[in-house]
């Protein structure tokens, strides 16, 4: 199950919605930035910043109002939202080959792909239960695999696991993080948890308020996998601290006093 995972390039792409100049809401300010081939990065930045815009913009979904945004032609794009957004009457195995499906792909070719994709994220024996029978974690999971069966080359992850409780989403972030190992996408995800930001990506991008912007970009150094007593070390809590100061907005007071 792999996908190449793509560059992604982002150049002075801003976002301004409404039609009148004055009228319009300015969504997303500058932002410049570069994906390199199958990195993880994670976007955190407060409520109504731009975030969920930026992804839309980098999945080609929606046109930005100046700059430009490089991708290569013909990748496939996968989208993980907070709500799985399953189809009640389809059962599990429906629901992981629906994307494909509708992309028009010979039933042989989705059926088998799918299976391929939810024994990836461990729900080979689900395949006939209905979303109402599995457990919010489970629900995740299809989705996961739902958007996998693409193998697609770029992943984008709108705040999918906000909705989880802790210890799933501590399950889940681990799944996420091997998924993205075996399977090679380029990964984007949006979170406003910074731990899992922290833990699961090469790279931070922090965002300002609306219209957002990027405040810092911050490397992380941990090599993969990752393991959980990783989330207990000084480092991590060292990172992570950096990431909270400049969300806050006190980077610029810490370096000039
Ligand atoms: N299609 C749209 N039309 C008009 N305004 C929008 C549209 N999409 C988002 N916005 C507005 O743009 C701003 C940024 O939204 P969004 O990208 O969803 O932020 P975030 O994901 O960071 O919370 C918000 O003020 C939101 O209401
Ligand atoms: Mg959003």
């Amino acid at each position: 199950m792999s996908g190449q995972g793509v560059a992604i390039g982002l150049e002075g792409v801003s976002k301004r919605f409404g039609a009148g100049r004055d009228e319009g809401l300015q969504a997303l300010g500058t932002v410049d930035l570069a994906l390199r081939p199958g990195e993880f990065v994670s976007i955190v930045g407060p409520s109504g910043c731009g975030k969920s815009t930026l992804l839309r913009i980098m999945a080609g979904l929606v046109a930005p109002s100046t700059g430009r945004c490089t991708r290569p032609d013909g990748i496939a794009t996968a989208f993980v939202f907070q709500e799985a957004a399953l189809l009640p009457w389809r059962t599990v195995e429906r629901n992981a080959q629906l994307l494909m499906e509708l992309e028009g792909h010979a039933p042989a070719d989705y059926r088998a792909r799918a299976a391929e994709a939810l024994a990836l994220v461990g729900l080979a024996g689900f395949e006939k239960s209905y979303p109402h029978q599995l457990s919010g974690g489970m629900r995740m999971r299809l989705s996961l695999a739902r958007a996998l069966a693409l193998r697609p080359g770029l992943l984008l992850l709108d705040e999918p696991l906000a909705a989880v409780d802790e210890l799933t989403r501590d399950v889940l972030q681990e799944e996420l993080s091997s998924l993205w190992r075996q399977a090679g996408f380029t990964g984007v995800l949006v979170t406003h948890n910074v731990h899992e930001a922290v833990y699961l990506s090469n790279r931070v991008v922090v965002m300002s308020p609306r219209p957002g912007r990027v405040l810092d970009v911050i490397e992380v150094p941990f090599e993969f996998p990752r393991q959980p007593e990783l989330r207990a070390s000084a480092g991590f809590a060292a990172l992570t601290g950096q990431v909270t100061a400049v969300l806050r907005g006190q980077h610029r007071a810490e370096a000039s006093a």
